[in-house]
């Protein structure tokens, strides 16, 4: 065991501070990486402020954090695909069975006996899984994904959940040329959305509930942009999509979206908000549609996912915040105020 510096929080209402926490030194199959950058997710967010308390409670102390960039500094005697010195990245899941039918496919987010990477029972130290708000972390090397070598670090590191969380839903429903797509709500992961259905060929179309953003969207990929509070906007696209992607974080009409597909259209929540979201099931039966839900992606996918943004040099427009000012962050989060994904330069940490 090693100590290693974080950012945690204490409780539901407290702020994150500074703190160090116990990492295991790696085992023959682990991989040593230090944490250069780490995006900040609403996810975090929800977690750090127990709002999923009903599905995933969470355990204090907390150090959030599942969008890893960093640099291998040790690796196990097993370990075959990394050496110190490389890039490395890690996402939200650090381990899982291995050996189950979603294993075997490549579907680790769907594994029964998966590991988060943060507020998860930890089968090495006892205790749960420690985030990447801090300055190194140890995980089992089918865990650790390469990051494309031309791609700028702090905008890589939002691929690792925002990427795959908008990637995997629109290669999964067929996002291609040809087909009109929706994003709902331009934060980190629809920013993500827009970027991918704009480079897989899709007519783009972004729902917003800030006016503010719409120069950013159309700058982002977007073909046009509806300010989904105005119900004479909405109207006009009526029946007209065949893929919308919500990436909202609160409670929202979806049925105003539904309304919005045509025959055989699906909508897709990748969103988590803690409360129920009535449907109309009347929306569904008309034109035969779907309402379905998607979360991150499997490692095969998530590798795929980075190479084609190394191909299409896609990464995350990220404001880089020093981790002291993460609480003012996620003050902006609630606010919708984020262009489009903070990113913590872990460098700060040294002094915290
Ligand atoms: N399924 C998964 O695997 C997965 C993975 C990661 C995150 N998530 C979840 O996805 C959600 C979004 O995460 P994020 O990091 O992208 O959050 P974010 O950056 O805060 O973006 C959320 C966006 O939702 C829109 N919004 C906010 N309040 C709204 C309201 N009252 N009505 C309608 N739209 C509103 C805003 O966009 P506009 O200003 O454009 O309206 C905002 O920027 C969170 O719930 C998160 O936990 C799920
Ligand atoms: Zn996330
Ligand atoms: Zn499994």
């Amino acid at each position: 065991m090693y100590k290693a510096k974080a950012y945690s929080a204490a409780g539901a209402t407290s702020p994150l501070a500074s703190t160090t926490i116990s990492r295991r030194e790696p085992t023959d199959s682990d991989v040593q990486i230090e944490i250069l950058f780490c995006g900040i997710c609403h996810s975090d967010l929800h977690q750090v402020r127990n709002e999923w308390s009903g599905v995933m409670p969470t355990v204090y102390p907390c150090v959030p954090g599942h969008e890893i960039v960093g640099r291998v500094t040790k690796v196990g005697p097993a370990v075959t695909r990394f050496k110190p010195g490389d890039l490395a990245a890690i996402g939200c899941l650090v381990d899982s069975d291995g050996t189950c039918p979603e294993c075997k496919a490549g579907f680790e987010q769907s594994c029964p006996n998966f590991t988060l990477t943060y507020n998860f029972p930890d089968k090495h130290l006892g205790g749960v899984t420690y985030g990447g708000y801090s300055d190194s972390i140890v995980v089992t090397e089918r865990f650790v994904l390469h990051v494309p070598s031309n791609l700028d670090l702090a905008g890589a590191a939002p691929l690792l959940c925002a990427g795959i969380t908008t990637y995997s839903p629109m290669r999964h429903w067929g996002v291609t040329k040809g087909k009109k797509v929706g994003i709902v709500g331009l934060g980190g992961l629809g920013h993500m959305g827009v970027k991918f259905a704009h480079a897989l060929g899709a007519h783009t179309v972004v729902f917003t509930t800030s006016p503010g953003k719409k120069e950013d969207a159309l700058r982002l990929g977007a073909d046009e942009v509806v300010i989904s509070r105005n119900a004479d906007e909405m109207a006009k696209h009526a029946g007209s999509f065949d893929f919308i992607l919500d990436a909202v974080a609160v409670e929202h009409d979806i049925n105003a979206y539904i309304n919005l597909l045509g025959r055989d259209g699906t909508i897709t929540l990748v969103g988590a908000p803690n409360q129920p979201l009535p449907v109309d099931v009347f929306g569904l039966l008309f034109r035969r549609r779907s309402f379905s839900g998607s979360i991150i992606g499997g490692l095969p996918e998530t590798q795929e996912m980075l190479d084609f943004c190394g191909k299409n040099n896609i990464t995350a427009d990220v404001e880089v915040i020093p981790i002291q000012k993460v609480n003012e962050a996620y003050e902006r989060l609630l606010k919708s105020d984020v262009k489009y994904r903070f990113s913590i330069d872990m460098a700060s940490l040294k002094t915290a």
